[in-house]
């Protein structure tokens, strides 16, 4: 069952974008501004002081893992790391089993898995909050939401915005949440550049147009608007191509570089990334003032973890 956030995080799970409103991501967004403001980082170990979080990772990670790491251990609590390949997993073990093993040791658990639903069916196993950090193809709603704050923080609306998405609309968790999440806000439009296999799933089109997100699809770089918010590019989802020579062809069909930027991002395009990124930003751009995939994209993964957890377990 995925509950409704409903401006209430207490012990909920925190599964998909579906859960969420607008009262409920002010919430989360005000708590985030006020833990980054904080400057003594002792004040903060109290909120989550005598927890254990397990982060339980099926697939790799060093971003969602390291920071809900840092997120849990900066709010005082501490984490219990699961290594999978020295795990029972690896003797045949259930996810089910897996769970109801950690739910004994553990007041959270944050879990990511190569398989979509498995996140919703850890949630249905035990009563202690799951955080769902990827699950296959799905969603990374966690993502979604240091996404949005970033956005939100450099513009101060999350309405009225031109997005301009590039790589893969197919498998990219991260974009999936993410365009549920800008779904949520008044007359947004996104710009979604792919090879045509790698176009978004027509059910999740379809459903994000009635919500009123307005998407336009698009296969050739001369045709990005050059008025966009932000720049949200993703990886082609290697691990998800059952022939990796399809993988080879289009990999780097659509590449950031300096000139790419210079022709088409605005002034004030911000320029997003969810890393890792495997050739599809060149380095070049990293210095672009606008870029902040390796800067404050990612530190807000961090503090909006902090906040996450503390309105969940705080309690
Ligand atoms: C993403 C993921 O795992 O979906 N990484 C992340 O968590 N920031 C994106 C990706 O792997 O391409």
């Amino acid at each position: 069952m995925v509950d409704k956030i409903d401006n209430n995080y207490k012990n909920k799970d925190i599964l998909s974008l579906n859960q969420f409103d607008t009262p409920s991501l002010d919430t989360l967004f005000q708590l985030t501004t006020e833990i980054k403001k904080n400057k003594d980082p002792k004040d903060l170990l109290k909120n989550l002081e005598g927890k254990v979080v397990t982060l339980l990772f099926y697939e790799p990670s060093s971003r969602t893992r390291g920071s809900f790491d840092a997120a849990a251990q900066r709010m005082g609590a501490r984490t219990l790391v699961i290594n999978v390949e020295a795990s029972s997993v690896a003797k045949g073990e259930t996810l089910e089993d897996t769970i109801m093993t950690f739910q004994n040791y553990s007041d959270a658990i944050v879990i990511r898995h190569k398989d979509v639903g498995t996140a919703e069916k850890a949630a249905d196993t035990t009563s202690i909050p799951i955080f769902n950090a990827g699950d296959g193809v799905g969603e990374h709603p966690t993502q979604a939401l240091l996404d949005m704050f970033t956005i939100f923080e450099k513009k101060q609306t999350l309405s009225g915005l031109t997005g301009v998405f590039g790589g893969d609309m197919k498998h990219g968790r991260t974009v999936h949440s993410l365009l549920k999440g800008l779904a949520l806000y008044p007359g947004n439009q996104v710009y979604l550049l792919s090879p045509i296999q790698l176009r978004l799933d027509e059910t999740l089109k379809s459903d994000l147009t009635k919500k009123g997100l307005k998407i336009i699809e698009l296969e050739r770089v001369e045709d990005i608007p050059t008025s966009a918010t932000f720049w949200y590019w993703t990886r082609v989802q290697k691990e998800r191509f059952e022939d990796i020579e399809e993988y080879e062809k289009i990999k780097h069909a659509f590449v950031v570089t300096k000139e790419l930027v210079k022709k088409y991002a605005a002034k004030d395009t911000i320029l997003m990334h969810p890393l890792p990124r495997v050739g599809e930003i060149t380095v070049e751009v990293d210095k672009d003032p606008r870029a902040v995939y390796l800067t404050d994209q990612m530190k807000n993964g961090m503090y909006i973890r902090m906040a996450l957890l503390k309105l969940v377990l705080n309690h």
